[in-house]
């Protein structure tokens, strides 16, 4: 992937911990975001009657929770700090009403952030890579691989929903299909 790419990036002024210590924390950050977005997702799918699909969310929500956990763990272990924002900066900042969304549309919301946390863990693996940073490769590594995961389940279900178009029978299918995930 091409470095340039990704949204973030370290200040050069900074030493090395801090430079990875903040990279860490902002993917903390992000996996808390992802939570709190898919949770909202849930409710939205929920009110248009998906209650497979808004299931689906919320478990892919607690996933996001794990993630921010297996991070700040990490970080504990290896003697990293991290300051994580409060629940209502985030929620204000995330993203504005989810109101006017299609059900494509918010698969599509979450496919993309999925791609972007990608590119910015392999940002961070790439830091780790050229600063020499061994156990935070190892670490970032088996992260990444997870994470690939993620972008093809949403790009899967994506393509399921491009397929049914709007044809209510087959949303049904897909929302008790997803609902038993
Ligand atoms: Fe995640
Ligand atoms: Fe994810």
């Amino acid at each position: 992937m091409n470095i340039k790419e990704s949204e973030i990036g370290v200040d050069e002024e900074l030493g090395l911990k801090d430079k990875i210590q903040n990279l860490f924390e902002h993917q903390i950050q992000q996996e808390y975001n992802n939570f709190l977005i898919y949770v909202k997702i849930s409710g939205y799918l929920n009110k248009m009657r998906l209650n497979g699909l808004a299931e689906y969310f919320n478990k892919n929500g607690t996933e996001e929770v794990g993630h921010g956990n297996l991070l700040a763990s990490f970080m504990r272990d290896q003697g990293y700090t991290y300051s994580i924002c409060d629940c209502n900066t985030i929620c204000d900042k995330i993203e504005d009403d989810m109101n006017d969304y299609s059900l494509y549309d918010l698969v599509k919301l979450s496919l993309n952030r999925e791609k972007t946390n990608t590119d910015n863990i392999y940002y961070i693996l790439d830091f780790c890579i050229s600063n020499k940073l061994g156990i935070e490769e190892q670490f970032t590594r088996s992260f990444l691989a997870e994470q690939i995961e993620e972008v093809e389940k949403f790009q899967t279900l994506l393509d399921k929903l491009y397929i049914a178009k709007n044809e209510p029978s087959a949303i049904l299918m897909i929302d008790k299909e997803y609902g038993e995930k």
